[in-house]
């Protein structure tokens, strides 16, 4: 059976405009706090396939979305390749040892040594897709990794960070090791998502949170010909896969997010008439309602229906502008899926 969301992914019309959240499985759900505590914590719950699995499909049963993101962090790669991590309660992610020099680079594991390692989420993804499989509700499971640029702000900082100083100190004073930094990654990114997909993932979102940090004149060179070397690796292979690309805060970068990818996920910031006029006839577009937005259900309708009279002649995908924050009341989540189907009905 085709799916709905793959085929707008693909730019095929379909009964109605899909829709599904970005961390649509996360703490605003009462039943994926549950299996937390039964996890211990975040990472254990991601390195357990069966309750990764049972997270995966909350928000499609509860909340009805289109398609299941698989659970797991964009920050396991990095684990992987060898780096430690840890998830603090009240902080965010941290890694202790953070790269420093092509001598902390060269101790790190590249290519298929790390991505062989990562066979907890390849379980998952088998899982989820059998499940999916047994049902016949039509949903599509998104797989995903972070862009190389992203990931490697974590593995440079340590940790999150306001101002990327140490990472954009590397770009400008030592940009040979920040591509050194970027290509192994790269390379690990490319087997991981292969993997992915052979394990049964629909289609391939990736994650560039922290686009906006680079200078417009500097993103081609340390973040998209990345992301785009990513995308051509896996379309030589499975042409039939779709990609979505998800550079967030670049308004001013529309005119240089070229490559062989779907779908382009519009941020919150960009307005998605620009983002129509700009890229509406080379690429599906999703998004992007303001996250905050959900807080009410009159400015979440009010948003919605702004989007469907947009995107009314184009090829579009509901999504928020970035991810579901933990204090959403999940009748409002449930409210702005209803409302995207509703909408959109053709
Ligand atoms: O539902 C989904 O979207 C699938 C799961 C998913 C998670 N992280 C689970 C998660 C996905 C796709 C991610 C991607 C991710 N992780 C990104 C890119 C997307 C984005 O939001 O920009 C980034 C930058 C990360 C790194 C990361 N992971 C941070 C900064 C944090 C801490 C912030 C926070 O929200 O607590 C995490 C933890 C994390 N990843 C949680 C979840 C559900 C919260 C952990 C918990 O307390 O249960």
């Amino acid at each position: 059976m085709s799916k709905i969301f793959v085929d707008a992914c693909l730019g095929k019309e379909t009964p109605y405009t899909p829709v599904w959240m970005m961390r649509q499985a996360g703490r605003y759900l009462p039943e994926y706090m549950a299996v937390r505590a039964e996890a211990g914590n975040f990472l254990n719950l991601c390195h357990d396939p069966k309750k990764a699995c049972e997270v995966t499909l909350q928000p499609v049963d509860i909340v009805g979305v289109d398609a299941a993101i698989l659970f797991s962090d964009i920050l396991v790669i990095p684990d992987e390749m060898g780096m430690d991590l840890e998830f603090i309660k009240g902080f965010g992610p941290k890694f202790n040892d953070p790269i420093k020099s092509q001598d902390d680079l060269d101790r790190l594991r590249g290519g298929k040594d790390a991505s062989d390692r990562l066979t907890y989420v390849y379980d998952t993804i088998k899982l989820i897709r059998k499940e999916l499989d047994q049902r016949d509700d039509n949903k599509a499971l998104i797989g995903f990794c972070g862009a190389p640029w992203t990931l490697a702000t974590y593995m440079i900082e340590g940790q999150g960070t306001k101002t990327y100083n140490i990472s954009k100190k590397m770009m400008y004073s030592n940009p040979e090791l920040l591509h050194n930094i970027l290509a192994k990654v790269t390379e690990v990114v490319k087997y991981y998502m292969e993997k992915q997909i052979e394990s049964g993932i629909d289609v391939v979102q990736i994650f560039d949170s922290w686009a906006s940090a680079i200078e417009p004149s500097k993103y081609n060179e340390f973040s998209w010909k990345y992301m785009v070397e990513i995308a051509d690796y896996l379309k030589s292979k499975y042409p039939d896969t779709p990609i979505i690309m998800f550079p967030k805060g670049v308004p001013a970068f529309l005119d240089q997010v070229y490559g062989n990818f779907d779908v382009f996920g519009v941020d919150w910031s960009t307005p998605m008439a620009l983002a129509k006029e700009k890229l509406g006839d080379r690429y599906v577009l999703q998004g992007n309602m303001e996250p905050c937005r959900l807080y009410s259900k009159e400015a979440t309708t009010e948003c919605v229906e702004a989007l469907a009279e947009i995107m009314k002649d184009g090829r579009h995908i509901f999504n928020l502008g970035h991810g579901i924050l933990p204090d959403v009341p999940v009748e409002n989540a449930k409210h702005f899926v209803s409302e995207c189907h509703r909408v959109s009905k053709r």
